[in-house]
């Protein structure tokens, strides 16, 4: 049992299904020891996973909420980022967008998303060969940049700059110097750019977050630079979980044909197929959180301050939860998955990253008739996505 957690290379180079099986089997609270971070507690359980996410009183997010640099380095939003905050303040701060992503208001954005879906798969299908990653860039940041207000014309940009700034998960491998300060200085672009959209909002306000930005603003409720970093938090939690999401599904579509030809039968399984891509391929390894009072788990004393690990990759494959858990089964019902995490910091984005998945699985329905893997993907060192670098597939249109 002697593998750290906290290291990205493992996610890459080993089997981390198997290990995760084994921690719940054999040591379902475990203690992982200082090693590329500080020594933290895991949990593989789906009921313990579940239970903690429920308890934000005992399980604070005020610090952090994923493993990373920033667990010694201090986090910027500790405290301050809706991600970052419990109780009225998580309240407040999710009542600042929480509209903009009902399900009401995400179905308006369909026949558009849609359109972006149907283009970016004419435009593989014509190239035949292609790195899915690369293939799945532009659906999560139109997506988002349509929520916030970003003109259609600054797409590309800020995909660009998102990319640059964010796009590496597996940065945490550690990035050269120079590909840091390039990564710095895309995000400051995209913070100049955000301070401009606002700006003109606030001459010109309209139905979009960057306007509802400006206005909690003008009331008190944010800070410019609490604006700010939500800007980048809705730019940064809807990119790569997506991307990656849309990835998996596509490999797990071309490892498991039977269900492939299901789908392509039966339509109405889509909504039920995207639940089995969010448990299957779990885009989010984990969250993590702080224990805010000394606790017993296990007949093992946690104390305040200690930090615990929420294993979301675990707890989707736990055969106390999931009948025949690592099945790729898309009729899965019921699939009470963790995929986009559980109680108050449930994804704000769930709708919008639910049609984005929806709307890939319909195009690789309707649009593709076969694919295959020209070479093995290869999975990204990350310990907070779960997903690849590369995936060279040849699509054949149907
Ligand atoms: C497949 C795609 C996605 C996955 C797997 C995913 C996963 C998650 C998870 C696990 C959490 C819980 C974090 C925690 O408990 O600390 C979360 C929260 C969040 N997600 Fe997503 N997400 C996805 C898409 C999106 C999209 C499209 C957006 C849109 C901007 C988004 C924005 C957020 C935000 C802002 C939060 C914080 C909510 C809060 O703290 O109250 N996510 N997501």
């Amino acid at each position: 049992m002697d593998i750290d957690l906290a290291d990205p290379a493992f996610f890459a180079e080993q089997d981390f299904v198997a290990y995760f099986r084994r921690l719940r089997e054999e040591s379902p609270l475990h203690w992982n020891p200082d090693g590329k971070e500080p020594g933290f507690w895991s949990l593989t359980r789906y009921d313990d996973c579940a239970r903690v996410q429920k308890d934000p009183v005992t399980f604070s997010s005020e610090v952090t909420n994923t493993l990373g640099q920033h667990r010694w380095t201090g986090d910027h939003g500790a405290g301050r980022m809706l991600t970052h905050t419990d109780g009225r303040r998580h309240t407040e701060l999710r009542g600042i967008v929480g509209r903009a992503f009902t399900p009401r208001a995400i179905s308006a954005l369909e026949p558009y998303l849609r359109s972006v879906v149907q283009d970016t798969f004419e435009q593989a299908l014509e190239q035949r060969q292609v790195d899915f990653v690369e293939t799945m860039a532009m659906l999560p940041v139109a997506s988002i940049a349509a929520l916030l207000g970003v003109p259609r014309a600054d797409w590309l940009m800020v995909l660009k700059l998102t990319t640059a700034a964010f796009g590496a998960a597996d940065r945490e491998l550690g990035m050269s110097r120079d590909a840091r300060v390039a990564a710095a200085a895309a995000h400051t672009q995209l913070l100049l750019y955000c301070q401009d959209l606002m700006e003109d909002r606030r001459r010109q306000p309209r139905e979009d977050i960057a306007t509802r930005l400006v206005q909690a603003q003008e009331d008190g409720r944010l800070t410019e630079e609490e604006a700010m970093l939500f800007f980048d938090l809705l730019l940064l939690g809807g990119n790569e979980t997506t991307r990656h999401g849309a990835v998996g599904a596509l490999l797990a579509l071309i490892a498991h044909p039977e269900q492939w030809a299901t789908l392509r039968r039966e339509p109405a399984l889509l909504d039920s197929a995207v639940q089995e891509v969010l448990r299957h391929v779990s885009p989010s390894r984990h969250v993590l959180r702080s224990v805010t009072t000394d606790i017993e788990l296990y007949g093992q004393t946690i104390r305040a301050g200690e930090q615990i690990v929420i294993w979301h990759s675990s707890a989707n494959r736990d055969a106390a939860a999931f009948d025949r858990p690592d099945e790729f089964r898309l009729d899965r019902d019921p699939n009470p998955h963790l995929g986009l995490g559980s109680g108050t910091h449930y994804c704000v984005g769930a709708s919008l990253a639910t049609l984005e998945l929806r709307l890939t699985l319909e195009a690789l329905s309707a649009m593709v008739g076969s694919a295959r893997v020209l070479e093995p993907p290869v999975p990204l060192a990350s310990t907070v996505i779960n997903g690849f670098k590369q995936a060279m597939v040849e699509l054949t249109p149907s």
